[in-house]
């Protein structure tokens, strides 16, 4: 098989593999996609700034996550209906990451049920609640724990679902529905269209009776149409973290108000994201605001997402006080283009590409880059 130099030759293939429907839906951002476009050009405005005449010549990549050690400052970003890309593609994933070394995180809208995925995957795994309905959230985070999974992850920006144009146009829907445009663009895709029939299109099992008492029509209705619970608030959080004992980060947070509340409130971090520019288009770039939200949160961690897309933007997030970076898209590109070795792939062009710049930059492990140097702000 060719070497794939980069993320944009896996971008390319994975689109070359899936129908329009599915690579839109795994592209698409929300409203005019501009808050996609802003979290890229916040990035590309961050230049880096080297320490000269230092021993670089070991370096760490490891940083501590949710209380363990991981082998670099990268976390599977929780992502649903991976089984889209392939089925099984939860799996895949998991499986990935443990090979890397790194924490998976599974979506509540994931094709493969939070207990199975703990019993075939193995590693360290993080489980992401949406909450559609209180009685369910509760009945998947009694099932999180006791399937093992060793953090939490709250979901907080999709109080309604975003308006992507992509998949208006394409009418895409949960289950997929069979119109004629899509059955003559699977035709067009036959390797996907087969593995497809061989597995039966993605369900979600979460919803769907994977979890003991959580099996509800109500329910599963509501995630199908991402229509979550929108009146949960503060004093469920608190009550959550009632409930589970385990690391607990909340994701979607965008200023140092919300961060320090989660922190007040016994979050042990908090995941800055915009959701990858998925929900609403006029939302700061996760790694503008990240500075702010690192002071605010004292002690707890924090980490970060959206738009990044090789091992230097992780290395500025980190230079920016960030403890990891989720990555999105770029395993489904990888998991697209060339199945769970693809993801291994773009796995390991992360890490290269951190531990390159680390030595470029003078700089002997990821705990130094957080001291304040590295980063000249050029804006
Ligand atoms: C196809 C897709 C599905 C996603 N599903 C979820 C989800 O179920 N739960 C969630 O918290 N975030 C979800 N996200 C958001 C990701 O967790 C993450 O915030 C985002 O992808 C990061 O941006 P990036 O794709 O630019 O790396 C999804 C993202 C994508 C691309």
């Amino acid at each position: 098989m060719t070497a794939l130099l980069n993320l944009e030759a896996y971008r390319r293939l994975a689109q070359r593999r899936l129908p329009r429907i599915v690579f839109d839906y795994i592209e698409g951002g929300a409203d005019d996609e501009s808050g996609i476009r802003r979290n890229r050009e916040a990035l590309d405005a961050l230049l880096l700034d080297p320490a000269r005449l230092t021993d670089v010549s070991a370096r760490d990549l490891s940083a501590t996550l949710a209380g363990a050690r991981s082998a670099a400052p990268l976390v599977v970003a929780p992502m649903g209906l991976n089984g889209a890309c392939r089925p099984d593609g939860d799996v895949m994933l998991a499986r990935a990451a443990a090979r890397a070394g790194i924490p998976f995180t599974l979506s509540t809208a994931s094709n493969v049920a939070l207990a199975e995925v703990a019993r075939r995957a193995g590693g360290r795994l993080w489980f992401q609640l949406y909450v559609v309905q209180r009685e369910h959230a509760r009945a998947l985070v009694k099932g999180a724990l006791s399937a093992g999974y060793e953090a939490l992850v709250l979901t907080t920006d999709v109080t309604v679902n975003g308006r992507r144009e992509r998949d208006l146009r394409n009418g895409f829907a949960v289950p997929l529905r069979l119109t004629p445009r899509i059955v003559a663009d699977a035709a067009l895709h036959p390797a996907w269209t087969i593995r497809q029939c061989r597995h039966g299109l993605p369900t979600l099992p979460n919803v769907d009776g994977g979890v003991d008492g959580g099996a509800d029509a109500g329910a599963q209705a509501a995630l199908l149409q991402r229509r979550m619970d929108a009146s949960f608030c503060w004093d469920d959080l608190a009550a959550l973290r009632d409930m589970w004992p385990r690391k607990l980060y909340v994701k979607g947070i965008l200023n140092a108000r919300d961060a320090a509340r989660c922190v007040a409130l016994g979050a042990d971090g908090v995941i800055v994201s915009n959701h990858g520019g998925r929900q609403l288009a006029d939302l700061a770039a996760p790694i503008s605001v990240l500075p702010e939200v690192v002071a605010a949160v004292g002690g707890a961690q924090t980490l970060v997402d959206s738009g990044f897309r090789n091992g230097r933007d992780v290395v500025k997030a980190l230079a920016l006080g960030a403890r990891a970076v989720m990555l999105g898209r770029p395993l489904l590109y990888g998991l697209a283009a060339r199945g769970e070795t693809g993801v291994d792939e773009v796995l390991a062009m992360f890490v290269a590409d951190i531990d390159r710049t680390l030595a470029l930059l003078g700089c002997p492990d990821v705990v130094s880059l957080g001291q304040g140097r590295y980063i000249r702000n050029s804006l």
